[in-house]
């Protein structure tokens, strides 16, 4: 059974009266232990994919099932219990981040939240995290705006894996950021991914990028499922023209070398 199984997935807006469908009949599933890719231009939907499979969003029509539940079928209480199992890091690390908290806190409230850890465990679980996503001690006691961009992901992946996910939903995480940061940012996640076997939905605009991190991909146009396949053959071997311009488009984009 796949961990994620998204079925006919869809979402319009409304744009000054004009219907936008944002996700327009999107399928596909996800395996546990995996990473998939998500690639498309901006405005393709990749947003608001990835908030509707988190139920951010309420979608207009369509089934997640996340490890045999449909999420659209649970009310607040159900959702919440299943947040934990799902998360989602952000582009914007700096807005995702709460400024007047100190780091330790922002660890540790996830986990205080569900009630896994006792208020005197919290020091040490934030000291814990840190370390996973290689930062030290000296930055518990520091607030978001006292560390890189880079370094501000980093503690955005460790306050997602707090609660130890089978799922994380990465929203062009590393888009911001340098390319050199963004290589070890890239690095950092394959191994969290090995090391917990965790499950990746990770959405970039560059197929590069996706290709660093997964095994499988696929390509939204318009809302669309345009192609799906491996990240190597997509970029060796394109099929469609779209995925030819966002090669092309990758190519030009990364200057670096994953
Ligand atoms: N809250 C919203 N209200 C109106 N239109 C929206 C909203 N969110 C997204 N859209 C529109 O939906 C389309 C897909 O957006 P988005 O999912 O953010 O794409 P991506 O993440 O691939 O750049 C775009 O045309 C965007 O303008
Ligand atoms: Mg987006």
């Amino acid at each position: 059974m796949a961990l994620l199984e998204v079925r006919n997935l869809c979402k319009s807006f409304r744009d000054s009266g004009k219907a936008v469908h944002a996700v327009n009949g999107v399928s596909f599933s996800l395996e546990a232990g995996t990473a998939l890719g998500l690639v498309g231009e901006s405005g393709s939907g990749k947003s608001t994919l990835a908030r509707l499979v988190l139920r951010l969003l309420e979608p207009d029509a369509g089934s997640i099932r996340f490890n045999g539940t449909n999420l659209l079928d649970l009310d607040f209480h159900g959702m919440r219990a299943q947040r934990r199992w799902l998360q989602i890091v952000f582009q914007d690390p700096f807005s995702a981040l709460n400024p007047r908290m100190p780091v330790h806190q922002l660890l540790s409230e996830p986990l205080l939240n569900f009630g896994l850890i006792q208020s005197g465990e919290a020091r040490a679980k934030a000291s814990e995290l840190l370390a996973l996503v290689g930062l030290d001690d000296s930055g518990l006691f520091r607030f978001p705006h006292e560390f890189s961009g880079g370094q501000r992901q980093r503690l955005c992946i460790a306050r997602a894996l707090s609660l130890q996910p089978r799922l994380l939903v990465l929203d062009e995480p590393t888009s911001g950021l340098d390319v050199s940061v963004q290589a070890q940012l890239l690095s950092l996640l394959q191994r969290l991914q090995k090391q917990f076997g965790l499950s990746y939905l990770f959405i970039s605009h560059d197929l590069r990028v996706v290709k660093a991190v997964c095994g499988q991909a696929l390509v939204l146009k318009d809302g669309r499922v345009v192609e799906a396949g491996s990240t190597r053959q997509l970029f060796s071997r394109p099929s469609q023209a779209y995925t030819r311009q966002l090669v092309e488009a990758s190519k030009a984009l990364s200057l670096a070398k994953f």
